[in-house]
């Protein structure tokens, strides 16, 4: 069932074509993409002069307008030696970024896999940074695959195979792994959390660890217990299926066992998130699959870091549990001691992702990282103050901030900060214990949720990414279909390249 990170090079029947003739290709579908300016000096013009100005002429007949994700297929284009020819628009030129064109292309992608493609050829611009075509490669086998887990007739059907021409090989191997991790993180998210439980998740992981050539501890409750992970464990509690912390190694820099980790990643694997005993109403449970999607981001990048065989030593690590309601389940007013000494008041099961984390992230600290970078689907206030699509960055050090929001706007994914200000500390102090789970009240419940973690770090430079908003999509966009979207792994990707 997992294809991801096959031991095949290229992640996965994509092949770079040296060839400059889209017109000449054959294949199914050639895609080539156009500017609002007109058919400029690329694939586009090149088709449009061998087509005997078959896209100028639609353009000023105002059927093609080159906008943003617009798709418009010619079949049968005189000329062409392909079948069809999808003409994609990327808007005006010069807002073109990474994001666009990630977009534009599994826009594409994803139109032409609603049938079976033996083979699809794209087309990238030479205006298009290095950065821009590995992004291209990696959004159109992003946008191929669908939603199709548990459908017996599949909606989405992966194409036979994907050749790029105008971009290099290492762009298009590049863009293939990446697109592994993106679909890697998608499919956990996707699972059925019938199927997706902590030790599930944790086999997930050795499997891709054994891949991608990453080292893996397994935590079991055991383990767990004489770790001192109360915290872990009382979240775990109320679930028939115990908890679970996976550890990941990647020595790609110094490969000695004692060195500090440039970078660790924490992940919030909340396999499935019923409030616990606070209790979700069933419309907030719905989609409660996706509060695992943190953990899966962090797999999925950590797998790509390694299958990229970046030159740093990373560490990854996922907190895993079931937030349910069963006999032993956790209570509000419990006083849970966590790994670091730190006692949490409960206040309210449902902010059990922070308590998770709590853990994990005393866990990483134990490591000496040289910086920790986390990502959660912590908390429903993220997505009031920024919405669906855009994920909150907390931070105790401005310059990893800095570096993670730079890589997150390098590959096209919007991140915004918000302020840590001492004054919210107040909030989580606990009349019984040294802390507690919840802030006063909702308002700035984002910020409170990000304090109490910040408890947790030691003092290590630190950012926190809430993706409760951009993790899970209720809705199709014209880029993919609705579920998991894989996101923050092209940007914890991107991050890591940048750092020794
Ligand atoms: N997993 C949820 C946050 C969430 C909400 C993720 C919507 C994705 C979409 C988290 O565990 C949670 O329940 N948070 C509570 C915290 C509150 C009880 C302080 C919330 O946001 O309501
Ligand atoms: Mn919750
Ligand atoms: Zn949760």
């Amino acid at each position: 069932m997992s294809h991801e990170f096959a031991p095949r090079a290229g992640g996965g029947g994509i092949i770079a074509d040296p060839a400059t003739r889209p017109e000449a290709a054959a294949a199914d579908a050639i895609v080539v993409f156009l500017t609002e300016g007109g058919v400029g000096a690329g694939a586009a013009a090149e088709v449009d002069r061998v087509t005997g100005g078959l896209i100028t002429k639609l353009v000023a007949a105002g059927d093609v307008s080159g906008k943003r994700y617009e798709c418009v297929p010619l079949l049968a284009a005189p000329g062409v030696a392909a079948g069809q020819l999808l003409v994609v628009g990327l808007g005006k030129r010069e807002t073109v970024d990474a994001g666009v064109v990630y977009r534009a292309a599994a826009t594409a992608a994803r139109q032409l896999a609603g049938r079976p493609r033996s083979r699809v050829v794209f087309t990238a611009e030479n205006w298009w940074s290095p950065r821009q075509v590995e992004q291209a490669v990696a959004g159109a086998a992003v946008g191929m695959v669908g939603q199709d887990l548990y459908r017996a007739e599949k909606r989405r059907t992966p194409f036979g195979s994907t050749v790029w021409l105008g971009a290099s090989p290492e762009a298009v191997s590049t863009g293939g792994t990446i697109a592994a991790g993106v679909n890697l993180a998608r499919r956990l998210v996707n699972t059925s959390p019938d199927d997706i439980y902590p030790q599930s998740f944790a086999d997930e992981a050795a499997a891709v660890a054994g891949r991608t050539g990453m080292e893996i501890e397994i935590w079991d409750e055991d383990r767990l217990a004489r770790e001192r992970c109360q915290a872990i464990l009382a979240v775990g509690r109320g679930s028939s299926r115990p908890p679970r912390l996976v550890l990941l190694r990647y020595r790609g820099g110094s490969r000695t066992t004692d060195a500090q980790p440039a970078l660790a990643l924490v992940g919030k694997g909340v396999t499935f998130d019923s409030g616990g005993l606070s209790l979700k109403p069933s419309d907030s449970m719905l989609t409660m699959k996706c509060d695992m999607a943190g953990g899966a981001a962090v797999l999925a990048a950590a797998a790509t870091i390694a299958a990229l065989r970046l030159p740093i030593d990373l560490v990854a690590a996922i907190g895993l549990a079931e937030n349910m309601t069963g006999p032993a389940a956790y209570k509000l007013g419990d006083v849970i001691t966590a790994r670091s000494g730190t006692t949490i008041e409960v206040h309210n099961t449902d902010a059990e992702g922070r308590i998770v984390l709590a853990d994990v992230l005393d866990v990483v600290r134990g490591l000496k990282p040289r910086r920790i970078v986390d990502a959660a689907t912590l908390t429903g206030a993220c997505m009031v103050a920024l919405g669906h699509d855009v994920a909150g960055l907390f931070a105790n050090d401005q310059p990893l901030c800095d570096d993670l929001a730079a890589a997150a706007r390098a590959v096209g994914e919007a991140v915004w900060q918000l302020p840590m200000y001492p004054d919210y500390d107040d909030q989580i102090t606990s009349d019984v214990a040294d802390i507690k789970n919840v802030g006063d009240g909702r308002w700035g419940g984002a910020i409170t949720a990000a304090k109490f973690l910040e408890r947790f770090v030691g003092g290590i430079p630190w950012t926190h990414v809430d993706i409760a908003g951009p993790a899970f999509a209720e809705k199709p966009k014209p880029w993919t279909d609705g579920g998991g979207t894989g996101a923050m792994v092209r940007p914890f990707v991107e991050l890591a390249r940048g750092l020794r």
